[in-house]
């Protein structure tokens, strides 16, 4: 009787009671799906795996007075330039729209071939469409001596910000 429907001709075996009852399950089934599906999706967060955005280069004393090292363009874009009284790091990256530019050590620049923009081996901009100067990066030495170069960290010189510490790196031979 109880399974009859009320007042019904005895076709349909579920009452409303009991279809409200499995909806209510299915319901309390469904949050408990979604609420688990959340818990699980919180062990795995969403997070971007980048490159690291530092490098070792190696010792101070690998690079000559003088030099500007190419050695980390092609993986890093970056070159190293190396003074009498120390290093610095600078971005590979134009300002005006981002393309590479080279170095011409016999005419002593960096010279963009997109549009042309020059640059002194300072990083300073001097000719062509380059708004401001190239970027330099921070550039440490570790616990082990070992030059660091961290691309997320980065120096403007028409902000004043080329004579923040980490923008260059005194040494010389006798500070080994
Ligand atoms: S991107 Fe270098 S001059 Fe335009």
């Amino acid at each position: 009787m109880a399974n009859l429907q009320e007042g019904g001709s005895g076709e349909h075996i579920w009452s409303r009671r009991n279809l409200l009852g499995v909806g209510g399950w299915l319901g309390i089934l469904g949050a408990l799906h979604a609420g688990g599906v959340a818990m699980v999706a919180l062990l795995f967060p969403r997070v971007l795996f980048e490159p690291p955005t530092t490098f070792k280069a190696g010792p101070p004393s690998r690079f000559n007075v003088g030099e500007v090292s190419e050695r980390f363009m092609m993986e890093y874009r970056v070159w190293i330039v190396r003074e009498e009284g120390g290093l610095y790091a600078l971005s590979g990256i134009c300002t005006h729209l981002g393309c590479t530019p080279r170095w011409f050590g016999a005419e002593d620049k960096f010279k963009c071939p997109c549009h042309g923009s020059g640059f002194r081996r300072s990083g300073v901009n001097f000719e062509g469409p380059a708004p401001r100067p190239l970027e330099r990066l921070k550039i440490t030495r570790s616990d082990d001596g070992e030059l660091v170069i961290d691309k997320a960290v980065k120096y403007r010189h028409e902000l004043g910000e080329w004579a923040k510490p980490g923008a260059y790196l005194k040494y010389s031979r006798a500070s080994v």
